[in-house]
């Protein structure tokens, strides 16, 4: 995004024809004013504890659960294209869940073994973990529920455990998801008594109550749980804007690294607002849902995936996103890398 602005001059034609830099494939790259590189890119992965090694999701084609045992090699792929750095999902047993979700604090849980899987090969790679009990849980809330509400401050104290065994593992982007309040605050107090000073924290600062999510909840089995109840009490009403910069200024103040909004494309004027407002390292999540609807459309035949997928991405940048997290991630490297060798 670019600074201070002259007065605007328009021009008049037919001096001024607007069309003359868009004639050309080269004199249009010229003129971009935003460019879609593989540095933008955060690939989010899901990983199970079955034996096989991948089990599809199927509101989400062209997108697998993995076993740990093939996580290293997705992430060996994600440092041979250049993506920065890979989010992790875990698809918890139901077995293992519970009312509480104590499984989220379990240092040898599934999330921490993939984190340590990941950590051990010492790749150029960013490891992002969620802060949230929704896969632990039983009913599939992001916390801890009393009397039907989601308590807040009990919550965070059980969240400060579980980024803490994140961060001990080996992650080093812990990225809170679950909006309760004070909690960016409370982990980073943790995190720094603990000796982590250096693991970033990401906050999903603009976290909406969507309907873009239902794919995910498919994905990590915590769908048919919640049918109890939606996540409105604590996720942000889709109406407001204005509070969105206010939850930004307070993980800010509480001491987050950088900012999320999610969803993603319907939300592009948030992160317009945040980006203008604040100016720190902002980034845009592509959920569940959106991905969901370019990829079955593309495989209907009704769009052109690629041509949508970089149209929606670049629709991001041009906001103000400084990166973007894709379930298209990997396909979206290869094409890039593909278009650098035509050139
Ligand atoms: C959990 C979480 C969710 C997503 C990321 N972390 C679901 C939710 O809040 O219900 C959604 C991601 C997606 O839809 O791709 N707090």
């Amino acid at each position: 995004m670019s600074g201070p602005r002259l007065p605007y001059q328009p021009g008049h034609y037919p001096t001024t024809r607007l069309r003359r830099n868009r004639r050309d494939d080269w004199s249009r790259r010229l003129m971009a004013e935003n460019k879609l590189g593989v540095d933008d890119l955060i690939w989010p992965i899901f990983v199970h504890e079955e034996k096989e090694q991948r089990i599809p999701v199927a509101s989400m084609p062209g997108v697998d659960r993995l076993s740990i045992d093939i996580l290293a090699e997705a992430a060996r792929e994600a440092v041979s294209f250049g993506i920065p750095a890979v989010a992790i999902f875990p698809v918890i047993n139901s077995q293992r869940k519970n009312e509480e979700g104590t499984e989220a604090i379990n240092p040898k849980n599934l999330v921490c073994r993939a984190i340590r899987e990941i950590a051990e090969q010492n790749l150029n790679l960013g490891i992002v973990c969620d802060v949230a009990l929704d896969p632990f849980t039983s009913h599939g809330h992001d916390g801890l529920v009393r009397d039907g509400y989601v308590v807040n401050d009990e919550t965070v104290e059980v969240l400060i455990q579980q980024a803490l065994i994140q961060a001990a593992a080996g992650c080093t982007i812990i990225a809170p998801s679950d909006m309760m309040d004070g909690r960016v605050g409370a982990i980073r107090k943790a995190l720094d008594q603990a000796g982590h000073e250096r693991v970033r924290i990401l906050s999903y600062a603009a976290k909406y109550a969507s309907a873009f999510y239902d794919p995910f909840r498919e994905a990590i089995g915590s769908t048919t749980n919640l049918e109890q109840g939606d996540k409105r009490t604590y996720q942000m009403d889709v109406a407001n804007s204005d509070e969105a910069l206010r939850e930004v200024a307070l993980d800010i103040n509480e001491g987050a690294d950088m900012v999320m909004v999610k969803p993603g494309l319907p939300y592009l004027d948030i992160i317009f607002r945040i980006k203008e407002t604040f100016g720190l390292p902002t980034y845009a999540y592509q959920v569940s849902g959106e991905y969901a609807m370019i990829a079955c459309a593309s495989n209907q035949g009704w769009l052109n995936g690629k041509r949508a997928i970089l149209e929606s991405l670049k629709s991001f940048k041009r906001a103000g996103a400084d990166g973007i997290l894709t379930y298209f991630a990997p396909q979206v490297a290869r094409w890039l890398r593909e278009e650098a060798e035509e050139l």
